[in-house]
């Protein structure tokens, strides 16, 4: 893991990492509790991976819980934010992580597929938010997740890309609502990142095209996306709400 250059604390901050148990968000669990936040590892199907990342926060001496919540359904994020108090007593900081990608050409997109993506990456990171509104603590901070493929109109792309969009008009719109209680909201847009989601059903040569479009040559690894979380989330950032940060090597 890179080691940061203006290193901060979280030490007493609550955190929700929503689908922290692999990927992306795996990373940014071991990160917040490593600079010393209570984490909870949400997650909504594999809870043997979500206690995994627990017993490694706690082997390294952080404070972490898992907690199961598919946040494509609204009772079990109030069910989510409901544990997080019991367990914390608070939360200071949301990142809505959690997100699905299935890409196909438009006329194969079926109804089903289209629904599940927004109920996961829309309706999951909005209603996460509002749980937020009535909940978070004074000074709080959200990050959502978009992806830099907004940028880039790959061909069958266009539900997922979709779904993100939405997210960062989210963002956008609700920084004024948030803003009286001191949080800031705001979004990390990544570029390809070394993860499941994005490795699922893509050839070699596929692979190899994509890298070729960032500046390094390389694809990114989760710990690339640590260091814009974990600044958007400090108290440097106070100044920087409804806003998208492409995070993505020069990709687009
Ligand atoms: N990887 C990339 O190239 C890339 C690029 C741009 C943006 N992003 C965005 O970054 C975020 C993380 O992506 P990733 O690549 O790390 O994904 P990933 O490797 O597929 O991991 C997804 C995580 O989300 C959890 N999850 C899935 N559905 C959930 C639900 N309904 N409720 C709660 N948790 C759920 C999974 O847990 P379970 O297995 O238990 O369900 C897992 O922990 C997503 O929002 C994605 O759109 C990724």
């Amino acid at each position: 893991m890179h080691s940061s250059v203006y290193p901060t604390t979280f030490t007493g901050k609550t955190v929700i990492v929503t689908g922290s148990s692999r990927g992306i968000g795996r990373t940014l669990a071991e990160a917040f509790a490593a600079q010393g936040a209570n984490v909870v590892v949400n997650y909504s199907n594999n809870s043997g991976k979500a206690e995994e990342v627990v017993r490694g926060i706690k082997a390294a001496g952080g404070q972490a819980t898992a907690i199961r919540a598919d946040v494509g359904r609204v009772p079990e994020i109030e069910s989510l934010f409901a544990q997080t108090f019991e367990t914390f007593g608070g939360i200071d900081i949301l990142v809505n992580n959690a997100g699905l990608m299935h890409t196909v050409p438009l006329l194969q997109v079926t109804e089903e597929d289209f629904d599940r993506q927004f109920a996961v990456n829309v309706k999951g990171t909005f209603f996460a938010c509002q749980a937020a509104a009535a909940r978070m603590n004074e000074g709080g901070r959200i990050i959502n997740f978009s992806t830099s493929v907004t940028g880039a109109m790959f061909p069958g792309y266009s539900v997922y890309a979709g779904t993100k969009g939405a997210v960062e008009q989210f963002t956008r719109q609700l920084a004024k609502e948030f803003g009286p209680k001191g949080i800031t909201i705001n979004a990390l847009a990544p570029g390809p990142v070394n993860t499941e989601l994005f490795m699922q059903d893509k050839s070699e040569s596929q692979i190899a095209g994509i890298v070729g479009m960032n500046a390094f040559g390389r694809l990114g690894e989760t710990d690339d996306i640590t260091g814009a979380a974990l600044f958007l989330a400090g108290e440097d950032a106070r100044w920087i709400t409804g806003q998208t940060l492409r995070v993505n090597g020069g990709f687009v």
